[in-house]
């Protein structure tokens, strides 16, 4: 869980014209600064990343990388060392190939050199970008580079962008060495701020979690982008559909939003602990979409996701990607929301409603916002509560 620069600043590097959105030690100094005293690190929000644009153009006269000169006017080790003060932990931002994809000079040919750096300036998480590189290389080289971050002895989280590259190049990405090699990787497109772009990555992960979900686990994540929430492209509703569905992906819980003008229902999303709990599950099993219909035309859809939990407990989110205005009513079987027959109590993890005692023999009744989501965690009751209840005693 952390903050990536990427979707809400971009490349960003005029200071001049836009002193609060370039990419620079104020943007990550400010950030730090609300992440711990807005109580986001208290939620498990801990990366600090920069990401593409914050380099020279040119390498400096021994070769390593130099951090921009205006915009990073003390250098990285001043930034790290600011960020660890604050109880953070800080990300960086390189590519594979020759360039960054904003082209400014990637890692190929200087990795042990890049690396040595990157260790100097005490980094905790890389992101390794793969613009300027042939994918086929990948498969060799995204290890190879992983070694030599392990030889080094400090603990890097290590994100590889390695299958998004693959995959866009109709290559099927070899996941089980990928999670051997890489704590989280990038699987697909790069999400933008619209419903469109975030619906059109959900569909993907839905529609290819047979190959995927299998290979997410303790250390090694499957990563469908950062999240959008408190910009401009997301409503409410569609916002908390993101906060549920990357929960149930058990994806990276990457921010990337100025968070000194984010709104308080964002910042509520972003921060709600039970949610946060269902994304952290130890168990780390990643959630799949269980149930989809489509009623007229994929506008109008509504879909189950589920994910089991440490604790035998199970996340559900009812998701509607419908547009139409209505709030969409249906029932679900058991089987449908595929948990195991039982009773249950049932929790609203969005608070709207009440908690619900439901028996399996019965339909389980949901009404859906449009583009919105209904998130419950099922709790399965003991039978011997059930029996207690049915014969009078109270139970605890
Ligand atoms: C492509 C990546 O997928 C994005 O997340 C971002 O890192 C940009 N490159 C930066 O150029």
């Amino acid at each position: 869980m952390g903050w990536l620069s990427w979707l809400r600043f971009g490349c960003t590097i005029d200071c001049e014209k836009q002193p609060t959105e370039c990419i620079s030690e104020n943007l990550i100094k400010r950030t730090a600064d609300l992440m711990v005293n807005e109580g986001y690190l208290d939620a498990g929000y801990e990366y600090l990343g920069i990401d593409d644009c914050w380099l020279e153009k040119k390498r400096g006269p021994d070769g390593r990388m130099v951090p921009d000169k205006e915009r990073f006017p003390n250098g990285m080790k001043a930034v790290a060392d600011y960020i660890h003060s604050k109880g953070l932990k800080f990300g960086m931002y390189e590519d594979y190939g020759n360039l960054t994809c904003a082209g400014y000079p990637g890692v190929l040919g200087n990795e042990r050199l890049d690396i040595q750096t990157f260790v100097d300036w005490e980094i905790d998480y890389l992101k390794l970008d793969g613009c300027y590189i042939n994918p086929a290389a990948m498969d060799a080289g995204y290890p190879a580079f992983g070694k030599m971050l392990n030889d080094t002895g400090r603990q890097i989280l290590y994100s590889c962008s390695w299958p998004a590259y693959q995959e866009d190049a109709k290559m099927l990405p070899d996941y089980s060495s990928i999670a051997e090699h890489c704590n989280m990787w990038r699987n697909w497109d790069d999400i933008e701020d619209s419903w469109a772009s975030l619906t059109k990555i959900m569909n993907w992960f839905g529609d290819n979690q047979d190959r995927l979900a299998q290979h997410a686990g303790p250390g090694h994540w499957n990563d469908p982008d950062m999240l959008l929430i408190g910009n401009f492209g997301l409503t409410e509703d569609q916002a908390r559909v993101q906060m549920a569905v990357w929960s149930i992906l058990a994806a990276p819980l990457l921010m990337s939003v100025d968070l000194a003008t984010i709104k308080p229902e964002f910042k509520a999303i972003l921060l709600n602990k039970d949610i946060i709990a269902v994304n952290q599950d130890p168990l780390g099993k990643q959630g799949l979409r269980v149930w989809k219909k489509t009623d007229r035309g994929v506008r109008s859809r509504l879909e189950i996701w589920n994910r089991k939990l440490y604790d035998d407990t199970f996340a559900l989110a009812f998701v509607s990607q419908r547009d139409d205005g209505i709030p969409y009513a249906a029932s679900f079987t058991y089987d449908e929301m595929q948990l195991p027959k039982g009773e249950y109590e049932v929790k609203d993890l969005y608070k709207d409603e009440g908690v619900r005692q439901w028996n399996s023999e019965d339909k389980f009744e949901v009404r859906v916002n449009p583009s919105g989501v209904k998130f419950y965690k099922f709790i399965p009751r003991a039978s011997s509560d059930v029996i207690k209840s049915d014969s009078g005693f109270v139970s605890d």
